[in-house]
């Protein structure tokens, strides 16, 4: 079985996903840190994020042991990736990375969820089951903006509006892959719902899918 789960930064896509994981006993991979890796490693040695032969070799040199590293969390580094991933040289080194995933669950699990901004579009279209979690870009920048502050960082609410709005700029507005919900997606806007109805909402139509499918 494969879910695919793609929508702009902080829609609540990662929490769902790994709770819809858990719940069907499901791989989980959130292809977001695949780019946050790249966009990290060039941001480390002091390069551009958006010099495209440097990009698309750290993105042949990931190294998924690394994927588990706190930093790779920041704005900065989210920022980092949002430049990488509209290379396409860097999103096709990561491609078969994703695909291969999906296609070859770790032992003991019945299939996978990713969630990222085109999975149900362009790495997993045969997906059984594809969401597009949404909410206004107001509630997404006020929930990162809590985010941070029970983190401990600084952040000034005007400051992550203006990232976010500029994040979805260039996600969506890229010539490859650009994030748009698939014809077949199931959209969730969750502006106005918490986390357990996101997910009573989503596992409803997964059931619907896979029953049906
Ligand atoms: O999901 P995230 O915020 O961790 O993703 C960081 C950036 O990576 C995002 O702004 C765009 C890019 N990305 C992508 O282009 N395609 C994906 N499947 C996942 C992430």
């Amino acid at each position: 079985m494969i879910i695919a789960i793609d929508g702009p930064a902080a829609a609540g896509k990662g929490t769902l996903a790994r709770r819809v994981a858990e719940h069907l006993g499901l791989a989980y991979l959130d292809t977001g840190l695949l780019y946050r890796a790249v966009g990290y490693q060039l941001l480390e040695k002091g390069d551009d994020p958006e010099n495209p032969e440097l990009a698309e070799a750290a993105a042949q040199a990931l190294d998924p042991a690394h994927f588990d590293n706190p930093a790779l969390r920041t704005d900065d580094v989210a920022n980092a990736a949002s430049k990488v991933s509209a290379i396409p040289a860097v999103r096709a080194a990561l491609l078969a990375f994703q695909r291969s995933f999906a296609a070859n669950p770790p032992t003991g699990k019945n299939g996978v969820v990713l969630d990222g901004r085109d999975i149900g579009t362009v790495v997993c279209p045969e997906a059984d089951a594809k969401l597009f979690v949404t909410a206004s870009v107001e509630v997404r920048a006020e929930r990162r903006l809590k985010e941070l502050q029970e983190r401990g960082e600084e952040a000034i609410h005007a400051r992550v509006l203006q990232d976010m709005k500029e994040r979805d700029a260039r996600d969506s507005g890229r010539d490859v892959s650009p994030l748009f919900p698939a014809d077949d997606a199931f959209v969730l806007d969750t502006s106005d719902l918490d986390a357990d109805a996101v997910f009573a909402a989503a596992l409803d139509y997964i059931q619907q899918q896979t029953r049906s499918g």
